[in-house]
């Protein structure tokens, strides 16, 4: 492809999974880029990943003072790649849940599209040994995201991307508010919403065997608030006379009139 590929690994205490992922990234794609954002991890994280970085020029770190959330670890890491030139950036946990030996299915899929959600839900996609609550709610957000904001995605929620760096550059960063997990839905809407082409790729999602994770309660409300009020926002736009909206095919009706 020919592409500069950056893949931005967010980090809190993940001393036991840094240097791990590092090693497994560059077995399946030894070509690509890898930057570590860290929120100061007080296990030592950081520190790790600045020695595998001394050693390895394709490994870069960004540290950050306090743990500010996933989707502000990301939108700064957004930023770094977006001033350094790489092509494609992609979004991958620390932990080994989302396996790197798949990634060059989703960089396959960029070929024809402009983001690549790697998909626990779709025909050939798996969760592996995640708790009976965990699975229920990562299904239950999924389908209340699904209906609220009438989004055709199986698997909004999941942090296993690849997207074309134009596409970054045309939405909003600055105006995300989302700081936990909700991220991952807000920017997927967005990218729907600015006409991107996003498709699913089936992975296989397996609990990790290291360290714990960060998922907690103000994520969740944080989620099911931000979801609530952009589909109510969404609706009453609905209504507003004089909306421009594209005519659904087959209903006969124009709502310019
Ligand atoms: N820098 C930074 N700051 N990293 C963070 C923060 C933060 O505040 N919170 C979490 N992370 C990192 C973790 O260290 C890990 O690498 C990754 O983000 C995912 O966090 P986990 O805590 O392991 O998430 P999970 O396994 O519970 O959640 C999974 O499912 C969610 C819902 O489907 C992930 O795949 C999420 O991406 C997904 O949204
Ligand atoms: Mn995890």
């Amino acid at each position: 492809m020919g592409d500069r590929v950056l893949v931005i690994i967010p980090t809190y205490n993940e001393a036991e999974n840094v240097e791990r992922i590092l090693g497994r990234l560059h077995a399946s794609v030894p070509e690509a880029h890898a930057l570590v954002v860290d929120d100061g991890s007080p296990d030592g994280t950081g520190a790790l990943a600045d020695a595998v970085a001394a050693r390895d020029p394709r490994v870069h770190v960004l540290h950050r003072t306090a743990k500010a959330g996933l989707g502000k670890a990301y939108v700064a890491g957004f930023r770094w790649a977006r001033e350094r030139g790489y092509d494609v950036l992609v979004e991958m946990d620390a932990d080994g849940s989302h396996p790197p030996e798949q990634l060059p299915d989703l960089l396959a899929a960029l070929g024809d599209a402009d983001l690549v959600l790697g998909s626990r839900y779709v025909d050939g996609g798996r969760v592996e040994d995640w708790p009976a609550h965990r699975l229920l709610l990562s299904r239950a957000g999924n389908s209340y995201t699904r209906w609220a904001l009438r989004l055709p995605l199986r698997d909004a929620t999941g942090g296993f991307r690849a997207a074309r760096a134009e596409l970054i550059d045309r939405l909003p960063f600055d105006e995300v508010a989302s700081e936990g997990y909700c991220f991952q839905v807000d920017w997927a809407w967005r990218a729907l919403r600015a006409g991107a082409r996003v498709v699913e790729v089936p992975i296989t999602f397996t609990e990790r065997e290291y360290g714990r994770s960060k998922m907690s309660g103000s994520i969740v409300r944080e989620a099911w608030a931000r979801v609530t009020v952009w589909g109510v926002q969404d609706r009453l736009a609905d209504l507003l006379p004089g909306r421009v909206r594209p005519p659904v095919p087959g209903s006969g009706s124009d709502s310019r009139r």
